[in-house]
């Protein structure tokens, strides 16, 4: 049986709902047109990232991002993940194997390096995590596995055999699983453990004082945690990227962008992030505590009537 190759994985992945949808709650961008898709993609293998973040649901991700592979010799580890069932009150014969193949065309690969249900229950629909580890036993992916908003999810979903991979959000911010212990019994396992929402969909860097409403308990965390980068010379992506990278368990930090710009300033990011621990492990003291409310983005105002992505 095949497994995810956590040996190759860069501590960046770069997330892609960007390229298929309008993204980015604090400050919404539009996808980018056809060349700056391509160069972003392009300076994240430049820079160094080699897996991309994907699902069958991200508009039209994952065909864009087949378009950019084809022609490529070699290709980025790929993770993507299945969409939800309609409805959730139904059972769909045939819904993993359906989206599956629909992701490989899209992406024109013969294999899916991780694929996680994108909704955590669908995970334990009758027949979901079968047909999951099927897809593992006949090659079409690496493994399988889920992305989770709550520490519930990821307690339920450890107890199915076969997971590999998972992702959560955390951030300076929002240390949930780490408190519960969620991501060292994930390591324990050899779980690679996917960590989302690092930038709280690019709040992080907006100014204090020019917060949107919902968001204006974030006001204090956020004076803190500049005045924190400033004494450890660093900037604040840097600092925000060490508070979870240097989780003990965290595999990679899935980042979108707007820009090639922006991901150039994430990968100079990761490397200046401080090489003393004791700052990041100041910024999440400082910037913890928050409410669930502000730390799970599916329930900003802005997301009311859309599913999360
Ligand atoms: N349920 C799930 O599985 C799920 C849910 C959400 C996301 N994801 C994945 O995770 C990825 C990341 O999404 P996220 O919600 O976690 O977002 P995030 O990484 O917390 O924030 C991304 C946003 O931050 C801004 N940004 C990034 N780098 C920046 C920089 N250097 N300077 C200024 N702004 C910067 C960009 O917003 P602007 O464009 O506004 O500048 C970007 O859209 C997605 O692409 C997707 O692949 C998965």
């Amino acid at each position: 049986m095949s497994r995810f190759p956590a040996e190759a994985l860069s501590r960046i992945t770069l997330g892609t709902v960007q390229f298929g949808m309008p993204y980015g709650k604090a400050k919404p961008t539009l996808p980018p047109d056809a060349r700056t898709l391509a160069a972003t993609l392009d300076a994240a293998v430049d820079g160094g990232i080699t897996c991309l973040d994907t699902a069958g649901n991200y508009g039209d991700a994952e065909s864009r991002i087949g378009g950019w592979l084809r022609g490529r010799r070699d290709r980025p580890l790929i993770v993507s993940k299945l969409p939800p069932v309609d409805r959730p009150d139904e059972v769909v014969p045939g819904h993993v194997d359906t989206c599956l193949a629909a992701s490989l065309a899209a992406l024109g690969v013969d294999r899916l390096d991780g694929y996680l249900v994108h909704r955590a229950d669908d995970l334990h629909r009758p027949g979901v995590a079968d047909r999951l580890r099927a897809a593992v036993e006949d090659g079409r992916i690496r493994t399988f596995g889920v992305s989770v908003y709550e520490p519930q999810q990821l307690d339920r979903a450890l107890a199915v055999a076969g997971i590999g991979a998972v992702q959560l959000p955390a951030s300076v911010f929002d240390q949930r699983f780490a408190d519960a212990g969620l991501i060292g019994r994930c390591a324990d396992r050899g779980i690679v453990v996917f960590v989302r929402s690092l930038f709280l969909q690019g709040a992080l860097f907006l100014e204090p004082d020019r917060l949107p409403p919902h968001l204006q308990p974030l006001q204090p965390a956020m004076r803190h945690l500049r005045a924190i980068a400033a004494e450890a010379g660093c900037p604040l992506a840097s600092l925000a990227l060490a508070a979870v990278l240097t989780l003990p368990g965290v595999t990679s930090a899935v980042i979108g962008v707007g820009s090639p710009q922006e991901l150039c300033d994430n990968l100079a990011a990761c490397k200046a992030m401080p090489p003393d621990e004791a700052a990041a492990a100041g910024a999440r003291k400082a910037a913890g505590g928050l409410p669930e409310a502000i730390l799970d983005v599916r329930r900003w105002p802005a997301y009311s009537g859309r599913s999360g992505s």
